[in-house]
């Protein structure tokens, strides 16, 4: 066979070109050759990058001064920090020495600032002593970078995974792989993770948010310029929560389809209009077909579970489930004190479920981009889920089978949340009310919608509801749509048998 055996200290730094046929080895164990890169994609900004001006120029401004020298620029799956990064580093390519690490996994960290150290001037000899584990990796490339010139900008990317990063002593200036650059340089981080408890002090912390809308159809109009007029690809932009990768992949999925022939029967969305009604009736599908081979990042229906997964992994084993019962609420805001475990722990999912573990639950879901959090004033405090993130996961196929599962729980959930609003006499606080109800009302009319057999449950919301009315002087539209709605339970339960 056709082999090369290399070992001992000869093979951290070989390289693809390096390497024609066989298999490399080090100490026993196979590998292929190295593919690390300390090159930034720019393949990836090929389109034209819409609405972020303003940050872009805030943190090039950041790199420029180099104070502070540490940024962390956050937000959830999809939101265009990739992007953001990726025109930082274009804005400043010519005056400083720009190296990029997709820190999405720990090998492609590990062979990314390998290539980083080595580009930094550090010795190849003493790299590969590092890289097999003989000497300190991170003290060798902080060697190289402290004294590297010109000034360097230095990007982890989709460091979702903050533990991959993270030395004995803690995220930075330990023995792990951060460390503070050196004046006029600066590490530039692109996480989901928002929380600041990890970062320094000094770190500048940036958080992305949806596009604006106007540059969400802009978007749109560039991808596709002949599916519809501004006001449409306006529409449709709102409809996806300006959220850029649902943006992109409409965009793409509406090119894609003006290439395929129209034959009769076709039902293909090709105009920005036909996408939104089909958006609403379907969600997910619509983009999962266009973009496979771009990896999971690129499709919605796995963008998220990714973050979820890694929550799981770090033991936040109801982070899941609970995003998708949340899923199931209206897409109004949710009141945290509705949200009682004690209900939700007699499910089989939600079995064990303390109020501890939902309150840090929430807060990692929001840490991961996944929640947003809104309130003051006359609202209480309450999470807020994004409208695509709410759709896609409705549509995950174990929430389709689970489907009434989780609808029941919003019902118990509301129905003691309403047994408590009567005794309380909360109802005088209008705003809470009234979001009380958007809630009551929606989760009513799904339960008559799928599981017109649960009677019990939705009967006892029913009453629970009314007296709240009753006693709360809603006059407004929002109790005569209760009612309809519970005449039409109680037509569905009497045509049942009561059942
Ligand atoms: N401002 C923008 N203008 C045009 N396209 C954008 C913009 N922002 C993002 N995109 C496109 O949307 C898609 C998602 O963006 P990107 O990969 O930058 O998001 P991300 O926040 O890094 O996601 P992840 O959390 O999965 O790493 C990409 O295809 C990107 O090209
Ligand atoms: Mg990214």
């Amino acid at each position: 066979m056709d082999s090369n055996n290399v070992t001992g200290d000869s093979g951290g730094v070989l390289q693809a070109h390096s390497v024609h046929a066989g298999t490399i080895s080090f100490g026993g164990a196979a590998r292929g050759p190295g593919f690390g890169s300390a090159e930034a994609p720019w393949a990836r900004l090929a389109g034209q990058v819409h609405g972020r001006d303003g940050i872009v120029a805030d943190l090039v401004a950041e790199v420029r001064s180099a104070q502070p020298s540490v940024i962390v620029l956050h937000a959830g799956g999809g939101y265009g920090k990739t992007t953001v990064a990726l025109s930082v580093c274009r804005a400043v390519r010519d005056a400083f020495s720009v190296r990029w690490v997709d820190a999405s996994t720990s090998s492609s960290l590990l062979e990314g600032l390998r290539e980083v150290a080595l580009a930094a001037g550090a010795e190849p000899r003493r790299v590969r002593e590092a890289w097999d584990g003989r000497a300190s990796a991170p003290a060798v490339l902080w060697a190289a970078l402290s004294t590297a010139s010109p000034s360097w900008l230095l990007v982890l990317d989709n460091t979702d995974d903050l533990s991959v990063l993270t030395g004995p002593d803690g995220l930075i200036d330990g023995r792990g792989w951060l460390r503070t650059p050196p004046p006029g340089c600066t590490l530039l981080i692109t996480t989901r993770d928002g929380r600041p408890e990890p970062w320094p002090e000094s770190a500048a912390r940036h958080r992305l948010h949806q596009l604006p809308e106007p540059d969400g159809a802009a978007m749109l109009k560039g991808l596709c310029p002949t599916a519809g007029d501004d006001l449409a690809a306006g529409s449709l932009s709102r409809c996806l929560g300006n959220l850029p990768l649902a943006l992109w992949l409409a965009g793409r999925y509406l090119r894609n389809a003006r290439t395929i022939p129209l034959v009769p029967g076709l039902d293909v969305p090709r105009t920005f209009g036909e996408y939104e009604a089909a958006w609403r009736d379907r969600s997910v599908e619509l983009t999962d077909q266009v973009d496979r081979s771009a990896g999971p990042r690129a499709q919605l229906s796995s963008a998220w579970e990714i973050s979820l997964e890694l929550l799981a992994d770090q033991g936040h084993e109801y982070a899941r489930p609970i995003l998708r019962l949340l899923s199931f609420f209206s897409p109004a805001p949710i009141p945290h004190d509705v949200l009682d475990a004690q209900v939700l722990a007699a499910e089989p999912v939600f079995h064990g479920l303390t109020a501890r573990t939902m309150a840090t639950t929430l807060a990692r879901l929001r840490g991961a981009g996944l929640l947003g959090s809104v309130g003051g004033g006359k609202l209480p405090t309450c999470v807020a889920l994004h409208p695509v993130i709410r759709d896609v996961t409705r549509a995950q196929p174990d929430v389709a089978s689970h489907h009434s599962g989780y609808g029941l729980s919003v019902a118990r959930l509301l129905t003691r949340h309403a047994e408590h609003l009567v005794h309380a006499e909360l109802t005088d606080n209008e705003a809470y009310a009234s979001l009380f109800l958007l809630h009551a009302r929606q989760s009513l009319l799904e339960q008559v919608d799928h599981s017109p057999a649960s009677c019990a449950v939705t009967a006892a919301l029913l009453d629970a509801i009314a007296c709240i009315v009753e006693n709360g002087e809603q006059g407004s539209g929002n109790a005569e749509v209760l009612r309809k709605g519970a005449r039409r339970i109680r037509t569905l339960v009497a045509g049942s048998g009561g059942k």
